[in-house]
Order: C-alpha cells, then sequence, then structure tokens
C-alpha cells in the first residue's frame, strides 16, 4: 500500500462516518497556544474544543497532522522513531450533548473496524491495553468491557496498564485529559484511543462537563507494518531521499543513514512552516536538527555540503502539486523550495566553517579534560563526539572520568537555561527576547494601522513572531497595493516617532469588551484579561471624557494580549514591510521587521 493510498483510505472511512475532514494545520502553533514549540499531536489545534464543544468546527473532525517530537531523538535511528511524523487522528467533542458527537464505544468500533476491514490485519496480530487505575483516578473498566465484547480478543491479549502508559493529558491547567486504549499490531504501538473524561483543575483531574476523544495514530509506522517493511524508511516515504543518499555517498551505515533522512526530512519541513535556523526557540531546534545530520554525515565520511541536495528529494510523497488544498497533502509545495534548498545551504557552508575553526582548536589542545570538551562544545558549537574522534585521532585517550566531567558542565548549563526560560513562550512569541518583544509591539501598531488604511472589518487571523521578523495574516479579500503597504508603513512608523506609552491593564472580559479591545473572546482568556494600550490608557480616556462629559476617544491601539511589550513605541526602531502574500483564501499575510 502506498503513503497516499493509506492517508486516502483513512480520510474516508472516517468521513463515511460523519466526520469533517480538515487539512493539517501548520507544525508552528498560531498564538492560541503559546505553550509548545511545535505541534506535537493531532489533538493540539483542538484541545480548547474539549471544553467549549460550540466553538468546534464539528463535533466529528478527521486529520492527517504533522507533528515535530523531539523527546525520543535518541531513539531514532531505530525501527520506528521519527522527529517529524504524520499522525492520523479522528476526534469528537461534546459528548453527550452535542449531535453527532461520540465517545469510547463508537471509538472504539471505528478504530478495530479500520484494522481489521478496512486494512485486513489478522486478529491474531493484534492486541490491546487500557487503563487499570492509578492516582486516585479509577480503572476504566467501561473500555476493557467494549473492547472484550468489539473485538472478542482473548484476555491475555487486553493488558490493563498504568498511569504512565494508558493515561494522556497536556498536563497543563484546565486541560483535557484521560484514560486511553491502545492498539498494538505486531507488539509495536499503532494507535492511541484517549477519552478526555477529565479536566486538570487545581492539580487534579475532576470529571468534565463534555466528554471527548482524541486518537492518535502513527502513519510512518502504520505504512511500515502494513507492507512488512524492515522500518519505517523502507516505505515510500524515504525512497526518494534513500536513494540519493546512496548515489551521492554510497555510504554503509543504517542507522547514520537513518538519522540523516530522519533529521533532513524534520528540518525540510519546519522550514516550509516559516522557521529558519536561529539561535533561539524553535529556529533552534532546526538548526540543532541540519548540524546533527551533519556531524553524523562527517562519521560516514562525507566532507562536501550534501544537505540541500537530499532534501530537494524529501517531501515529494507528502505533498500532492496537483491538490493543494487536499487534506492528505501535508507537503512542502506551498512553500518556495529555492528558498528552502538555500537556507540549507547557507546553514551547512556557516555550520562546516565553524567545524573547520573548531578542529584546528581541538589539534592545538595538549590535554582533554571534561571543561575542555564543554567549551569546545558550547563556545564553538563542536559536538562532543566529533572532539571525541578528533582527540583519539590524535592519539588522546578520552576517560570515563573525562566524559563524567563534561556531563556535568552540560547538565549545570542545561539546568541554568531552563531557569533562564522558565516563563519564557508568552503571548504567541517563540520566546521572550527583546527582539520579539518589540517586534510584538509592532504587531499591535501594524493591525492599528492595517485598519486605518483597509478597514474596520480587519481583524487578526493568526500571527508569529521570532527574533528577526513578525508573520501576521489579516482578512482582507485581495492583495494590498503598494501605496497601502507604504501607509501602513507611514503610520506605524509615525508612531513609533510619537514616542507613545505602552501600558497594561487587567479588567473583566466584558470590560474589555466595552473599551472596544480587539482580540478573540473565547475560553483561551481567563476571568481577567490583560488588555494592552498604545496611546493613552484606556482609563485616562475615561476619566478625561467624564470629566468633559464628551465621547471617549479610543487609544490608536487596544488588545487583549498576554505581552510582553516595551514600555514605549519609541523603543522599536523603523519599521518595514518586508512580503505581503496570500495566506489562504480571504487570508493575507505580512512579513515584516524592524531595522
Ligand atoms: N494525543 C494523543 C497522542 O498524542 C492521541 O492523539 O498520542
Amino acid at each position: 500500500m502506498t503513503s497516499q493510498e493509506l492517508r486516502n483510505k483513512f480520510l474516508n472511512f472516517f468521513e463515511q462516518r460523519g466526520h469533517k475532514i480538515m487539512p493539517s494545520f501548520s507544525l508552528v502553533p498560531d498564538e492560541t497556544d503559546p505553550s509548545v514549540l511545535f505541534t506535537t499531536a493531532g489533538m493540539h489545534p483542538f484541545k480548547r474544543y474539549y471544553a467549549k464543544p460550540d466553538l468546534a468546527p464539528a463535533p466529528a473532525i478527521v486529520t492527517i497532522q504533522k507533528c515535530i517530537r523531539t523527546g525520543d531523538i535518541e531513539e531514532v535511528g531505530d525501527a520506528t522513531h521519527l522527529t517529524f511524523f504524520e499522525m492520523l487522528g479522528n476526534f469528537s467533542f461534546g459528548y453527550p450533548k452535542k449531535e453527532g458527537s461520540y465517545f469510547k464505544k463508537e471509538a472504539i468500533a471505528y478504530a478495530w473496524e479500520f484494522l481489521t476491514k478496512e486494512l485486513n490485519i489478522e486478529i491474531s496480530r493484534l492486541s490491546a491495553t487500557y487503563f487499570k487505575g492509578e492516582g486516585g483516578i479509577p480503572e476504566d473498566k467501561e473500555s476493557y468491557d467494549i473492547i472484550r465484547n468489539i473485538t472478542k480478543l482473548p484476555e491475555g491479549k487486553i493488558v490493563g496498564t498504568g498511569k504512565s502508559e494508558t493515561f494522556w493529558s497536556l498536563g497543563t491547567e484546565n486541560s483535557p485529559g484521560g484514560p486511553t486504549v491502545e492498539f498494538y499490531i505486531d507488539n509495536i504501538e499503532i494507535w492511541n484511543l484517549v477519552f478526555n473524561e477529565y479536566i486538570l483543575r487545581n492539580e487534579k483531574y475532576e470529571p468534565s462537563e463534555y466528554k471527548g476523544v482524541d486518537t492518535g495514530m502513527g502513519f510512518e509506522r502504520l505504512l511500515a507494518v502494513l507492507n512488512q517493511a524492515e522500518n519505517v524508511y523502507h516505505t515510500d516515504i524515504f525512497e526518494e531521499s534513500h536513494r540519493k543518499l546512496h548515489q551521492l555517498f554510497k555510504t554503509e551505515n543504517p542507522v547514520a543513514e537513518r538519522i540523516i533522512l530522519d533529521h533532513l526530512r524534520a528540518a525540510v519541513f519546519i522550514m516550509a512552516d516559516g522557521v529558519r535556523p536561529s539561535n533561539k526557540g524553535a529556529g533552534y531546534v532546526l538548526r540543532r536538527l541540519i548540524r546533527r545530520a551533519i556531524v553524523k554525515a562527517k562519521t560516514l565520511g562525507i566532507e562536501e555540503n550534501f544537505c540541500a541536495r537530499v532534501a530537494t528529494t524529501i517531501g515529494h510523497s507528502e505533498a500532492d502539486p496537483n491538490r493543494l488544498q487536499n487534506p492528505t497533502n501535508v507537503g512542502i509545495l506551498r512553500y518556495s523550495q529555492d528558498d528552502v534548498f538555500n537556507e540549507f545551504e547557507k546553514e551547512e557552508t556557516k555550520f562546516r566553517k565553524t567545524l573547520a575553526q573548531g578542529l584546528r582548536i581541538i589539534k592545538s589542545q595538549k590535554e582533554f579534560s571534561g571543561k575542555v570538551l564543554f567549551d569546545l562544545y558550547q563556545t564553538y558549537g563542536i559536538p562532543v563526539e566529533i572532539t571525541i574522534e578528533e582527540a583519539e585521532r590524535l592519539g588522546n585517550d578520552i576517560s570515563n572520568e573525562t566524559m563524567k566531567q563534561f556531563n556535568n558542565e552540560l547538565l549545570a548549563h542545561q539546568e541554568l537555561s531552563r531557569t533562564a526560560s522558565a516563563g519564557m513562550f508568552k503571548g504567541g512569541l517563540a520566546d521572550a527576547g527583546e527582539e520579539t518583544t518589540r517586534l510584538h509591539t509592532a504587531a499591535h501598531l501594524m493591525l492599528a494601522a492595517l485598519r486605518q488604511v483597509l478597514g474596520e472589518e480587519v481583524t487578526q487571523k493568526g500571527s508569529n513572531i521570532t527574533a528577526e521578523r513578525l508573520r501576521f495574516d489579516f482578512n482582507y479579500p485581495e492583495k494590498l497595493t503598494s501605496e497601502q503597504i507604504k501607509s501602513v508603513e507611514d503610520i506605524v512608523n509615525e508612531k513609533i516617532k510619537e514616542d507613545l506609552p505602552v501600558t497594561m491593564e487587567e479588567m473583566g472580559i466584558d470590560d474589555a469588551k466595552k473599551s472596544g479591545a480587539m482580540g478573540v473572546f473565547d475560553d483561551r482568556y481567563g476571568d481577567k484579561v490583560k488588555v494592552y494600550t498604545i496611546g493613552r490608557t484606556h482609563s485616562t480616556l475615561l476619566r478625561q471624557a467624564q470629566d468633559r462629559s464628551g465621547p471617549i476617544e479610543k487609544p490608536f491601539s487596544i488588545e487583549i494580549c498576554g505581552g510582553p511589550h516595551v514600555k514605549r513605541t519609541g523603543e522599536l526602531g523603523r519599521f518595514k514591510i518586508i512580503k505581503e502574500e496570500s495566506s489562504s483564501a480571504g487570508v493575507r499575510r505580512i512579513k515584516a521587521i524592524l531595522e
């Protein structure tokens, strides 16, 4: 079965059973989810619908979601783990009140039918697990009985396990969670069915008003199992890139090859969603992936730039160029491939220079203590495995004691950066560094300017801000003219010159609404929200209006937002729009920088 056949089968199966098909969301979560750098599961873009099913586009949805998980990066290279993968998922919200929603019985029945009837997997290859209760949360007896009834699997093939295995939760306050049922093929975990029947409040799981279903099935794993492939790399998804790697280098180290293929594939998809290598947030993860691939390639004797050449062969099976809006297209062809491949070339050239410099330093070293290994890593970006290899080539043994010292240095450093980054990831930002904070404030100015130039119907549809640029989506039916773009730039730059104060007030959601603040009024906000005003504050204006019993003059910008922001617009520098393009039907995208 080809990857595309499997995708179609999955989507069609659930569509026929009342699910709305939706295309994959971006790998980079939008500002509604500042808690993570990447989308890690199909349910991520939907998580607020479990408590507020009225907001969901449909009570039952099916998707194939692009995901990145870096937690298992050390496992990558084995038969089943990947950094980038597609997750097949079906979802239900608002059970039992919402018509068309469903819960355990249907979800288990669908999964069983899909595996045994649609995919014709022999029952003898299948087994299941369920939650046997732990930590004050009761056993999910209901699921056990349903599995027994529907699947007729013998008792020994339905295994009860604990919280770490069959209970799923995002772990954040007010997020959904619940017991899971997992299906295995040949003892390989394939499908995770989560029954969100709790809500996490004050660190306790309380029964939730609405129940919901969130399932996730590893697409590449399933494809490999169905084709009885040796591992996930022996599927059509990796066929072209695998062949290219062989052609270019005739390498003979399967594990290193797989790591290179995995990392480059993840990097291509991350870049396709707009991230560029940098030292922060998602850009840093991207940089690390590319560097790890280059280091692996070096151990195979690859001394020339190769990433771009392999990258050009990636993503073709994931993208159907003729059907760009097709939900089975999780791919990259919506983006400029040239741009992505230039980035690889640039990044690789830069890193290879660093490596060469590092190798010279290694050569001049007399002694290799843990501290030296760490400094080479920290200051010059030389991965420790390269230092060890070179040191040994030069006749220096690296003892276990030295490695221990290195690891201690590393741990101490990680601890430091963890502390430094606690409280990071606020307000739709990749990080809360100075540059992102400035760009974030610029985004508020820009929205207000867009509304002046294009009309009050314009609202924000999404944003993503890194240290280098801001990306901002808004509704507008046509391409902006160069005059309109210039007017927006001029207004923003004028407001920067006026050095307006940026102030924050906390208020109830109703007051925020009354004040005319922009923002999406839904469950994302608690009872109190932060309202950021640029120009005179709302309460000052209100007071003035009352004093003079005149109308309230609106400040230049007023938005509900988590922050952080600069104190005065004068801190921003010069604002410049570098790109204006279509994002999707009726939605435009602007990229802008501060010079
Ligand atoms: N959220 C669950 C998972 O990530 C099921 O989709 O495994």
